[in-house]
């Protein structure tokens, strides 16, 4: 079975399909929601301390386990260990899955939606009132579940096309694009009225507004971010080739997926606060202000159809590598082929994805601790589930892995300074576990 996985062709492919999954609706849309929410740059400062003692390690951990197992979690946890007890982590990743499949396919929806509307001109047709209210509208309808269907169906249409064909292809064009039009983007923000107020929120830090549940909120956005705690670089690394080198691998996808949120931040703030929106308006903030920016442009249909349309298969790049997951699973452990393990994937996330569509309208007053059953699996996934795998997955690979396979691992073909690795270890045997403990105890409310 090993030697038949397919592997990806190049390294530009490993960065560009791991960046493709880091990089998505997590920068562009709740980056900069979350952000508004905690109160602006105070969060981004933990943030970005998260996701680089936190994150770096723990993708490191995921890509040991993946590559040097050649399977998914739960191949890896019983390859490194064989015992059965850490099976309920692999099981805990496939659930924050499909939970996230499931409402991430709703705003993927809505980015079709507005590329619709771009590309007909309705946007453009609209004053800012009107397309405020018209949102509105839209998300409490049923539309939106049309949408959310539509979006997993194409997502399911190219897992079926297999690693290489289908995830290598679509991300290597992808990416680039993006980040040139997120910068023109930038530009044309910087140039608002509104501009140093908006980065004023974003970069100068308020520490009196931060509590547990900011560094809560902060430490789940690292690990949405980075599509991290539930298998996926894991899934992915074991694809990777034996020269791909994991520590610079993890560094290079951390800081570009840093970089797209920071920028999609500039992008937003100056905007928010240019045209008198509030910053903690939540899920719709981005896409409220987003159309007002567009239309300060000159062929401002033109440049929303594009952006729309890049952050469509942006979105895509990310729910391929979290359907992989289950995929991977299905296929491996239950014997499914690929095609049977795909539609089942993808038939639980439309049944969810449904209500988590629904939400917003019809189904509003369905909640669970005052959560809607959007906000519940956002909740849940990001804030408990992610960085509890993440967790385990770096006490596994600090306490439980053999040093010689971390080593072999991190050196890869090439070389690895001793005391990287050594870094690398701490954070894994104390820093990660500690820190995702005492976050998640205090903003959970258990301490
Ligand atoms: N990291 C992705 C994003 O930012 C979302 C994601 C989460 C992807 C978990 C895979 C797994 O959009």
């Amino acid at each position: 079975m090993k030697e038949n996985r397919a592997q990806f062709a190049t390294r530009l492919g490993v960065i560009a399909t791991t960046v493709g999954s880091a990089v998505g609706l997590g920068n562009i849309w709740r980056f900069p929601y979350e952000t508004g929410v905690h109160g602006g740059g105070a969060f981004l400062l933990i943030y970005v301390g998260f996701i680089f003692i936190i994150g770096v390690p723990v993708i490191c951990a995921e890509f040991i386990m993946g590559r040097s197992t050649r399977s998914n979690i739960f191949g890896a946890f019983r390859a490194l260990h064989g015992r059965p007890q850490w099976a309920w982590i692999g099981y805990m990743g496939i659930l924050a899955s499909i939970l996230i499949l499931s409402f991430y396919s709703v705003v993927a929806g809505w980015t079709v939606e507005y590329f619709v509307q771009s590309v007909t001109g309705t946007l453009a047709s609209l004053d800012a009132g009107s397309r405020h209210e018209a949102f509105d509208m839209f998300c409490t309808g049923w539309k939106p579940v049309m949408w959310t269907l539509v979006f997993l169906a194409v997502n399911a249409v190219i897992l079926l096309r297999g690693v290489k064909g289908g995830i290598e292809r679509v991300s290597n064009v992808l990416m680039p694009v993006l980040f040139v039009i997120l910068i023109i983007f930038c530009i044309n923000s910087l140039l608002m009225p509104g501009a140093s107020e908006g980065l004023a929120f974003l970069f100068r830090p308020d520490f009196s507004k931060v509590d547990s549940g900011v560094l809560l909120g902060a430490l789940g956005q690292a690990f949405f971010s980075l599509s991290l705690g539930l298998g996926t670089m894991l899934t992915y690394a074991s694809y990777f080739s034996d020269r791909t080198p994991l520590v610079k691998s993890a560094v290079v996808t951390s800081a570009l997926d840093t970089c797209v949120a920071v920028l999609a931040g500039v992008i937003i703030f100056p905007a928010v606060f240019t045209f008198g929106a509030e910053p903690s308006a939540g899920p719709k903030l981005v896409f409220e202000i987003l159309p007002d920016i567009f239309h300060r442009l000159p062929w401002g249909a033109l440049w929303s159809s594009l952006f729309f349309f890049l952050l469509f298969l942006a979105s895509l790049t990310s729910t391929i590598s979290m359907s992989e997951i289950g995929i991977a699973f299905f296929c491996e452990q239950f014997g499914l082929t690929r095609k049977k393990a795909t539609l089942l994937n993808c038939l639980i996330a439309m049944v969810l994805g449904t209500l988590c569509a629904l939400s917003f309208g019809p189904l509003r007053d369905m909640t669970v601790f005052g959560l809607t059953v959007f906000d519940l699996f956002d909740y849940v996934s990001s804030n408990i589930l992610l960085p509890l795998g993440g967790m385990m997955i770096s006490i596994f690979v600090g306490w439980f892995v053999d040093r010689g396979i971390l080593r072999t691992q991190l050196r890869g073909t090439g070389s690895i300074k001793e005391w990287i690795l050594r870094v690398i270890v701490f954070c894994l045997r104390y820093v990660a576990p500690a820190g995702i403990a005492l976050v998640s105890l205090s903003g959970l409310g258990v301490i």
